[in-house]
């Protein structure tokens, strides 16, 4: 087979801190594993929005083949990325979006299904009448933004449902700790909490436990990772109601990538669904889960081996030349 071209891929991530993002670059280093001609670079932004803009130029100025970026807020970041795309680095926008259409492909969870999803189920969980609270992303992100909408407008079809009040978070369990004691004590009528990821609803359930109102608020996140403490556990021990489904697209990203650096044909939006998990489903979601990884070692041994024969079979080759070139 023809030797295929070395591709340098970078890729802007917002922050590295937490499990959802470690997950992502686990995703994406599983898939990279199937493409051993591709040099890929991380840097992190730290949360830092200004920081993220000197990486992506770091990034443009070093001529990478392809530009991934997860822009910590979307405002900040859409110029750079618009301009990348219009002089010819692809960009595949993941996760969080730019405010801007100018790009290669977009990877990334339906945000919008997301608020609607927990809105209707908030509502279904309540019969349709209560109070509740929501704890938002980091104002500017679009994740954050677009799940706000979509609560919005599914909770607009409740009248009995009000939305008593919000939290701007940080995405970050620190803000919630620090910010959330104040709106639950002035909101003692409250019923639920919409809380925009798992590790921030984690915290509201810390909070609200303090304040000895653990039983009577029914808390909701969004992310239903897998792991020790991460959402599909908090689910399991009763500590969140219900977590709704965020694939990173970490996989799915790097396949776009190499479609597009090879040529081939590519959807320019890859939305990835989301799911509703509870009680009701948790030990499936959690047995799928664990058989997934276990079928990934399987995997990972396997190119392992390949390779490691491979190196054998040339080593042989070579050794085989030399006799017969002798
Ligand atoms: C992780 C995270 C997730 C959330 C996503 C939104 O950094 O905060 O919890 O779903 O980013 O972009």
């Amino acid at each position: 087979a023809p030797q295929e071209p070395v591709y340098r891929i970078g890729f802007s991530q917002c922050t590295t801190s937490d499990a959802w993002r470690r997950a992502m670059l686990a995703g994406m280093q599983k898939e990279l594993g199937f493409y051993p001609n591709v040099q890929f670079q991380m840097l992190d932004a730290h949360n830092d929005s200004d920081l993220q803009r000197r990486q992506v130029q770091e990034l443009l100025r070093q001529h990478v083949d392809l530009l991934i970026i997860s822009p910590n807020q979307s405002g900040p970041l859409t110029d750079l990325a618009e301009a990348a795309y219009s002089q010819g680095t692809p960009v595949i926008v993941l996760d969080r979006r730019t405010t801007s259409r100018l790009y290669t492909a977009y990877v990334g969870g339906n945000n919008l299904e997301v608020g609607r999803t927990a809105g209707h189920y908030a509502a279904q969980l309540l019969g349709q009448k209560g109070n509740v609270i929501e704890v938002l992303g980091t104002p500017g992100s679009s994740p954050a933004a677009e799940r706000h909408r979509g609560f919005a407008q599914a909770l607009a079809a409740y009248p009995g449902l009000r939305l008593v009040a919000q939290m701007q978070g940080d995405w970050r369990p620190a803000s919630v700790r620090q910010q959330l004691p104040a709106v639950l004590r002035a909101h003692p009528e409250a019923n639920l909490l919409f809380v925009h990821n798992d590790q921030m609803a984690q915290a509201a359930q810390q909070v609200a436990r303090q304040l000895g109102l653990g039983s009577r608020l029914r808390i909701i996140g969004v992310d239903g990772l897998a792991g020790p403490g991460n959402g599909l556990q908090l689910v399991a021990d009763g500590a969140l109601q219900a977590t709704l489904l965020y694939p990173t697209g970490g996989e799915q990203a790097i396949r776009t990538a190499l479609r597009i650096l090879r040529h081939l044909p590519y959807e320019k939006e890859n939305l990835l669904g989301t799911m509703v998990i509870d009680s009701t489903n948790v030990g499936a979601m959690r047995s799928q889960t664990e058989q997934l990884a276990m079928q990934q070692q399987d995997i990972q041994q396997q190119q392992r081996r390949l390779l490691e024969q491979q190196q054998r079979y040339a080593s042989q080759a070579t050794t085989v030349y030399l006799l017969l070139a002798s």
